[in-house]
């Protein structure tokens, strides 16, 4: 295998309550990756979208990941990859995590599938801490597994793929910036045992909802007791989103990863679409960009489009 071409999606951390452990891919929207085996050592990576994304292999999201690679394997070839990026770096939709994650899972396409599903998590996880200071694997697993993982522990890594259910995402990207590492840094680092016992009954409901296919129980679990009082103050009309979501008949949803997007479940497309709506209405109303994709939750997670 000399080149493939991979279709790599956008991905919803955390789940509302499963802070740093649950995740779950959809198909909109996604970037486009590349790959070529290169005979001599090099990392050439080439950015063709308007992010304006450092493509110095040690600065790139990829990049790290694929010297990662080549030092592992003590690799006398390279690699080159085009990026044709179309989630927004900071949007809170797995940008970063697509990028690392397509990155191992190209380059172990072309060398000839050597890496397990966990052992390209455990690659894709220095593309994550080089974008947010941080090794966490919660976009990076269901991007690589697909549907819905639970990173039961990252170090050492151990990752449980759920049910995907036939479930609808509305997702809104207001362009206002939050950086994962200001997100991460206003968070409490204590808190009272009683909401941790909330926060866990929360978790398990939405896992066994998942599970079972239980709409209801996934609607009553996605809540989050600690994480999205402190987050949500960073978004705008975060408040009036959900409770209008959840007005049209959404099961739930809550803040996508560190923000500043907001998703929400729904069962029926109509349901999808009809939040989709809203959402784009409250924030043209107030004036700030926003972009909207429906999608259902996507069981696959990274798609090979072409191999040659
Ligand atoms: N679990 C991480 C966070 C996801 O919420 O900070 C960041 O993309």
């Amino acid at each position: 295998m000399k080149k493939v071409k991979l279709k790599v999606p956008a991905t919803v951390a955390n789940l509302v309550c499963g802070f740093d452990i649950l995740g779950m891919a959809v198909y909109d929207p996604y970037d486009e990756m590349e790959f070529r085996l290169l005979e001599t050592p090099e990392i050439i990576i080439k950015h063709i979208d308007s992010f304006g994304l450092p493509e110095e292999a040690s600065k790139n999201v990829a990049g790290v990941v694929l010297l990662k690679i080549q030092e592992y394997f003590n690799l006398k070839i390279g690699f080159e990859v085009i990026i044709r990026k179309h989630i927004k770096p900071g949007s809170g939709l797995g940008s970063s995590a697509a990028s690392a994650a397509g990155a191992v899972f190209g380059a172990n396409i072309l060398l000839g599938n050597k890496l397990s599903k966990e052992e390209m998590v455990y690659f894709a996880m220095f593309g994550e801490e080089l974008a947010s200071g941080v090794r966490h694997a919660d976009n990076i697993a269901p991007c690589i597994y697909g549907g819905i993982t639970l990173v039961k522990s990252s170090n050492p890594i151990d990752i449980i793929p759920l049910n995907s259910p036939d479930l609808f995402v509305t997702a809104v990207h207001p362009q206002v910036e939050v950086k994962t590492s200001d997100a991460r840094q206003i968070l409490k680092k204590n808190i009272s045992l009683k909401s941790a016992v909330e926060q866990w009954g929360n978790i398990a409901g939405l896992v066994a909802g998942i599970q079972k296919n239980d709409y209801s129980l996934i609607g009553r679990s996605l809540n989050d007791v600690i994480i999205e009082p402190i987050r949500s103050i960073l978004i705008p009309k975060f408040d009036k989103i959900k409770s209008k979501s959840l007005q049209l008949g959404a099961l739930g949803g809550g803040i996508s990863g560190s923000g500043p997007s907001i998703f929400m479940l729904s069962e029926q497309k109509e349901t999808a679409e009809k939040t989709a709506q809203m959402m784009k209405s409250v924030y043209d109303e107030i004036e700030i960009e926003n972009l909207i994709y429906v999608s259902k939750i996507n069981p696959n997670g990274i798609q090979i489009v072409e191999e040659a």
